[in-house]
């Protein structure tokens, strides 16, 4: 049986719990929050035996084989750290840190461990990423030209979810004192990390950053600040010289979670778009006559990162979305930073 205990007991744990209370041969033994209430009420939810409100008393007291960290973006790098040292494999949530100094740390912990470690870039999930990804490195579109990867929310221009004003609980996305990155950090990981998977390394960035008002008195609720980003368009080049536009934003009336991804080469392009589907994409190949015509496949369903992460411990064998992926990724939002309050393009180093 493996055990695994999960860190942060809001919204998106359920997930985590659930997935692997669901896998044979894997139990969840053992969660906890900083909010006691909600670690107690969560481990009633999905029938796990102990909370904790400390983490390090968790790691000390449990004998877990693994960890979910799914608590905020800013105690992703401590407690991370904190299981890698005490020898326990870490699935961590995206973004992977606040920092790309943190993520660094992070990287040189997992490789120190020897641990699995993975970041929980749920759009890897998608069938129609993954094929897509075949197709490109197949040569089916031929060299990559060009790319537009979008990622759309619109919860902060009405009420798409609810009212976030009335239900602050996603306040802390909006404040960097609470360690946000802002849209930047927070769908802008996802929609680099889906550009990095099917296009390879990013070599430059030019990125422009807006924080609009919200509207709310004083720009704030309570200790939280609105002072995260929530806008971004990014130019970049890939290191295989393609050029594209990575961009997000919350602003995006009409859409909960639209991200798509276009990848035009020389003999053919590719698209994935969730709005569609996460198991299709559609596939253009240049005709006989030089007239492209697009096809919609769908595609069998993948195996979650949930199932990689359990498969990875049972292997031994470390899983490609790994943290030194995340490092990249990490590196390609501390560029777009840099890149925005500089005012040009920048290289991107890891
Ligand atoms: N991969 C995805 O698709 C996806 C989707 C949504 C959220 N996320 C990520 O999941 C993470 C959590 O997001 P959420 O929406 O569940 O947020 P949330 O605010 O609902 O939950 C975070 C929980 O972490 C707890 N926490 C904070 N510090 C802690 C600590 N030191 N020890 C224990 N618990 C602590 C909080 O009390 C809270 O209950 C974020 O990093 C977010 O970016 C990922």
């Amino acid at each position: 049986m493996i055990r695994i205990g999960v860190v942060g007991t809001g919204g998106m744990a359920n997930g985590h719990a659930a997935a692997f209370q669901g896998t044979k041969g894997v139990t969840v033994t053992a969660c906890c929050d900083v909010v006691e209430e909600k670690a107690g009420a969560f481990a009633e939810k999905h029938k796990i035996a102990r909370i904790y409100t400390d983490y390090r008393k968790m790691l000390r007291d449990e004998a877990l084989d693994g960890i979910t960290n799914v608590t905020t973006d800013a105690m992703h790098a401590p407690i991370s750290i904190a299981a890698l040292r005490a020898g326990v494999h870490v699935l961590c949530e995206k973004p992977m840190a606040p920092t790309l100094a943190e993520a660094r740390r992070m990287a040189r912990a997992a490789k120190e461990s020897r641990r699995i470690n993975m970041i929980h870039f749920s759009k890897r999930n998608a069938a129609g990423l993954q094929a897509a990804k075949t197709l490109i490195r197949q040569g089916k579109i031929g060299r990559i030209l060009h790319v537009e990867a979008s990622y759309f929310q619109g919860w902060l221009a009405g009420a798409t979810w609810d009212d976030w004003r009335r239900w602050p609980h996603r306040a802390w996305r909006l404040s960097t004192r609470h360690g946000s990155q802002g849209v930047l950090g927070d769908l802008g990981c996802h929609i680099y990390d889906m550009a990095h998977v099917l296009c390879g390394d990013i070599a430059t960035i030019d990125c422009r950053l807006a924080t609009y008002k919200k509207g709310v008195r004083g720009e704030r609720m309570g200790e939280y600040v609105f002072d995260a980003n929530d806008s971004f368009v990014s130019t970049v080049v890939f290191a295989n010289g393609a050029i594209g536009t990575v961009a997000s934003s919350r602003w995006c009336t009409g859409h909960s979670n639209r991200e798509f991804i276009t990848v035009y080469g020389d003999r053919g392009a590719v698209e994935v778009d969730f709005e569609k589907g996460p198991n299709t994409y559609r596939f253009a190949k240049l005709g006989v006559n030089g007239k492209p015509a697009w096809q919609e496949v769908t595609c069998k369903p993948v195996p979650s990162l949930y199932t990689r992460f359990i498969r990875a411990i049972r292997s031994g064998r470390q899983d490609p979305c790994d943290f030194a992926n995340g490092l990249k990724v990490q590196a390609y939002l501390h560029y777009s930073f840099a890149s925005d309050a500089r005012g040009r393009a920048l290289k991107v180093k890891v």
